[in-house]
């Protein structure tokens, strides 16, 4: 199967599952559920999710088991969107190819959205825990929470906003990079390994893997953001001119941004590589976020 069609598939698969998890438009009060559903399901990319399960089922790890926390990351990650783009942070007007949550729902219920899928993740992975009884389904729901909270990107998302119209040096900009994009893709590496049982070594060399692709990926968020068409990305491009933050396209132009999305990446390559054939489409999926268009 083609990494396309295999993505695509796994895509379907955490939108059902999702889906399930969500409550229906037609409670009460329904403005919220479908202002959660319109954000959740604007056709984000998934990857969260997809490196979660893919880690679990590469260490031999339960599908089942790893859905829930998969489905919980996606909603934390929309969350983070949603309250991304408010007037008070990022100002932006167009998230996923559609109106942001606050241009088509007003910032009160916008603001609240976002909480609600935060709080609906950790009901999601606690009822999880609690239901297999499993001290490895808890380290994930801790890998999850690690990586949201004050020690990843919700701090990385706060030294973001407070460094904007200031010009701030290489360290602080990997701080944020490191922060508010690449510890939720560690925590999805890591409770991805934790469902499956993993040892701490194997922990700890995938979380490795992690930040490196985390922080490859927000570098060519930044080189989207002058390069990319609307069309392509679905949110606004320019966004970080127009807010005048400090990125990598600033500080070292796009090629030099490029070098750095393909060495980052090839240095997580090759700590998947010693997970043997396992790791193909994790392998093959870093290899495709290095070009990616959107
Ligand atoms: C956007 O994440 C925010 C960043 C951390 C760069 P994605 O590019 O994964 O967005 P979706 O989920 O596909 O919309
Ligand atoms: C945001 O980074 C990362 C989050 C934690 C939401 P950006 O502000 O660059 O993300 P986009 O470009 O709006 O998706
Ligand atoms: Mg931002
Ligand atoms: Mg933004
Ligand atoms: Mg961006």
């Amino acid at each position: 199967m083609s990494l396309k069609s295999e993505l695509n598939e796994k895509k379907l698969f955490i939108d059902n599952e999702i889906d399930r998890y969500l409550p229906a438009e037609t409670e009460y009060p329904d403005i919220i559920f479908k202002a959660m559903r319109y954000s959740v399901f604007a056709g984000g990319k998934r990857l969260r999710p997809i490196m979660l399960l893919a880690v679990c089922q590469m260490l031999g790890g339960d599908i089942k088991k790893a859905s829930p926390f998969a489905c919980a990351i996606e909603m934390i990650h929309t969350y983070s969107l949603i309250h991304d783009d408010l007037p008070a942070l990022d100002n932006d007007n167009f998230r996923r190819g559609r109106l942001t949550s606050h241009k088509a729902f007003g910032e009160d219920i916008a603001i609240l959205a976002g909480d609600a899928l935060l709080g609906h993740a950790f009901e999601v992975m606690s009822k999880a825990v609690c239901d297999f009884k499993d001290m490895n389904c808890a380290l994930a729901m801790y890998d999850i929470a690690y990586g949201a909270g004050v020690n990843g990107m919700l701090t990385g998302q706060v030294v973001d906003v407070i460094s904007d119209g200031k010009k701030i040096d290489k360290n602080t900009l990997d701080f944020i990079h490191a922060n508010k994009t690449a510890a939720m893709i560690q925590g999805a590496f890591k409770a991805g390994a934790h469902i499956a049982g993993a040892d701490d070594k194997t922990v700890r060399s995938l979380d490795m893997a992690a930040l490196k692709i985390g922080v490859a990926f927000q570098i060519q968020d930044d080189i989207l953001d002058v390069t990319g068409t609307f069309e392509e990305i679905g949110k606004p491009v320019f966004s970080d001119a127009k807010n005048n933050k400090t990125t990598y396209v600033t500080l070292l132009g796009i090629e030099k941004s490029k070098e750095r999305v393909k060495n980052f990446s090839e240095e997580a390559i090759d700590i998947l590589k010693t997970f043997g054939e396992k790791a193909d489409f994790l392998v093959e999926l870093t290899e495709y976020l290095i070009d990616r268009k959107k």
